[in-house]
């Protein structure tokens, strides 16, 4: 009897996940889960199942059987099964072949699966009272003993690189009490994040050799409000290496987010090699050897793929474009002016690429023809970026000499449309920020993108103006805000600066982060040209020290909001109660994982259920 009495309160505090589903329905039976557990993959429209044995390219199972059951109520047909699974490294083998398909997407996903599972769980002692009774593993005999997947679809073969909206990533998933898991969806995307959610109802017991779940059975259909779901990441600022972005990367899957935009250069390093221009990371990057070669680009752009994530790459310019300075002074204007440097630019150094010159025409057709077929395989965008453009600069530009917006209106329209058709060409869709819309009065082509990061205003404005757009507020989503200046004031102005915050202070904590309404003052027609957003981490004051936490748990945060809406099935805002803990657990889920997210409460607050609250009625 008080075994069930404690089985109930446990349940009532462990049935978190992250972000929360449309719906789901839990019971209370514990069942355990044992390494040998058999993932049967199915699919509509199997190819032959000989041919397929032939090329079974990542044979993660030491006995993958095939053919060995293909009866199923649903008509699919079994591909492979997956058993044994072999310990050990983790990282993925860099294959030589470009993009990714759908059957690499559902073999990761049953991968990391199984290893977050079964080697990176979590132990939930913050999540019960003190002295609870945990799970016997003696006092049951249900095990988890099958994961049927089924792919219910057949798919475009752009796996890797859809348009937002393109793939259906809704899943549903069952648990029986008899031991069945079902994850079906239409894509491999879909599956791969329906399998996470798999993950999330299990727990590791204390004796560090069972794994259970005491939520059986289990009923949940899920899919995202928003279609553009990322994390932009400045790596220009300050230098992360290829294992601390793969590390995001790892994240935001686990978040269910789907992009990962890289702002890969700006003003005060160039970190990205262009093999046709050794030069421009040579002398641009901090270092020589703070640089992604082409082989980690690619290798960070698979990674994400894999996990149903598109890195979005952006090449800020015409400003933030100083860095190339170090290699073609040429091509930009008023470097590094001093000590007036905000006359003519947001943060030092100074420095645009000119405005009205065939010579950074010659140097961007070559970046482009360089850069751009190798973000195709992995990507069906392209940022040019956009933002912060000062007019001044361009005062001294011997190209144009004047800071005239009659006279540089037209010369960035010239500048914009070269881009974008150059983009086109490849097949990209043009990303860009605000400005260029809002400030710079650019007709763009009605495919283009526009990333808003300035007010709920603007992305008024631009949906207004019948483009898609992504959001970001930077009061609510920027990460970076509420460190202080990162500038040094000198004594005969320090005292007006005291006591030295920034322009977006404060902190933005993830009750403010999780409060954003991506579709706030936005009138309902135009509601669907908001495709989703972005949580921003500009890097001045980031680096490998600190990244993790800077972005998570906040992040989930964003995820949270991008995936299920910033309003609950009855319509009204979400409450921080019931977000709370489930961030908790997310927080020691992320942890498990490897990445070092903050703590959201002390282990008080999660152990005794609602005590750390004001105004709560229920
Ligand atoms: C799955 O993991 C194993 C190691 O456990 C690794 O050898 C294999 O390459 C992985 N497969 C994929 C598709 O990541
Ligand atoms: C798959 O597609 C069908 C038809 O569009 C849809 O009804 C269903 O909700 C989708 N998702 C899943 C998980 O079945
Ligand atoms: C742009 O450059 C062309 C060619 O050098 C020149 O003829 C033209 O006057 C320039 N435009 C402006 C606004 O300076
Ligand atoms: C864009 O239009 C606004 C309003 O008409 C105007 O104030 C602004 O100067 C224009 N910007 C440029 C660069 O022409
Ligand atoms: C819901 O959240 C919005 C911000 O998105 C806020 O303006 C509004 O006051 C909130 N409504 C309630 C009832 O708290």
């Amino acid at each position: 009897m008080a075994s069930i009495l404690y089985i109930y309160l446990f349940i009532s505090l462990a049935a978190a996940l992250w972000p929360i589903p449309v719906s789901y329905k839990h019971g209370d039976t514990v069942l355990f889960i044992k390494k040998g557990v058999s993932f049967y993959w199915y699919e509509a429209g199997a190819r032959d199942v000989g041919s397929i044995a032939n090329q079974a390219p990542f044979l993660l199972a030491s006995n993958s059987n095939i053919g060995l059951d293909t009866q199923d109520s649903s008509n699919l047909k079994l591909r492979k099964r997956y058993a044994e699974f072999v310990l050990g490294d983790t990282e993925e083998e860099d294959s030589m072949r470009e993009g990714v398909t759908s059957d690499e997407v559902v073999e990761f996903a049953i991968n990391s699966t199984w290893r977050t599972i079964f080697l990176q769980n979590l132990y939930p002692w913050k999540f019960h009272p003190r002295n609870w009774n945990e799970p016997s593993a003696q006092q049951t005999a249900n095990y988890l003993s099958r994961i049927n997947i089924e792919v219910l679809a057949i798919e475009p073969p752009n796996v890797a690189k859809p348009l937002a909206g393109e793939f259906d990533e809704s899943y549903s998933l069952t648990l029986t009490e008899e031991g069945l898991a079902t994850v079906r969806a239409n894509s491999s995307i879909g599956i791969a994040r329906g399998l996470i959610t798999l993950t999330q109802l299990f727990y590791a017991h204390s004796d560090k050799e069972h794994v259970y779940t005491p939520l059986a059975p289990v009923t949940i259909f899920d899919k995202p409000v928003f279609e553009h779901r990322g994390i932009n990441l400045d790596v220009s600022r300050n230098f992360f290496s290829v294992s601390d972005i793969k590390r995001q990367i790892d994240a935001c899957a686990y978040n269910k987010m789907n992009r990962f935009h890289l702002h890969v250069t700006d003003s005060q390093s160039w970190p990205l090699e262009i093999p046709s221009m050794p030069k421009l990371s040579a002398k641009g990057a901090y270092r020589p050897d703070l640089v992604y070669t082409s082989q980690d680009f690619r290798s960070m752009q698979r990674y994400a793929a894999l996990q149903g994530i598109e890195m979005i790459t952006e090449i800020d310019m015409p400003g933030h474009t100083s860095s190339i300075h170090h290699a073609y002074p040429e091509l930009i204007a008023a470097f590094n002016k001093q000590p007036d440097w905000n006359t003519y630019a947001a943060e030092p150094p100074s420095g645009t690429l000119k405005l009205n010159s065939t010579a950074v025409y010659n140097f961007l057709e070559k970046l482009f023809d360089d850069l751009l077929p190798r973000i195709s395989p992995y990507s069906s965008y392209f940022h040019m970026g956009g933002d912060e453009v000062n007019r001044n600069a361009y005062l001294l530009d011997d190209t144009v000499n004047s800071n005239d917006p009659a006279i540089l209106q037209p010369l960035m329209q010239k500048f914009v449309d070269r881009i974008h058709d150059r983009v086109r060409g490849v097949g990209l869709t043009p990303v860009v920020w605000e400005e260029m819309l809002l400030e710079w009065n650019m007709t763009l082509g009605s495919d283009v993108i526009v990333q808003s990061w300035r007010s709920d205003e603007a992305v008024a404005q631009i949906v207004a103006k019948g483009h898609k757009t992504l959001v970001g507020n930077y009061k609510y989503w920027y990460l970076d805000c509420g460190k202080g200046q990162w500038l040094d004031f000198d004594p005969s102005v320090s005292a007006n600066y005291w006591p030295y915050i920034d322009y977006c202070a404060p902190f933005h904590n993830w009750r403010l982060v999780y409060s954003y309404d991506p579709l706030s003052g936005i009138p309902e027609e135009n509601q669907h040209l908001v495709i989703g957003g972005e949580a921003h981490m500009w890097a001045e004051q980031t680096d490998p020290v600190n990244l993790d936490r800077m972005i998570w748990p906040r992040g989930s945060a964003v995820a949270e909001v991008l995936w299920s809406g910033a309003k609950d099935g009855q319509g009204r805002n979400r409450s921080q109660i019931d977000a709370s803990p489930r961030l908790s657990e997310m927080r020691e889920r992320l942890v498990s994982l490897g990445v070092g997210a903050e703590p959201i409460q002390m282990p008080y607050c999660t152990m005794e259920g609602v005590v750390c609250q004001l105004g709560y009625t229920d």
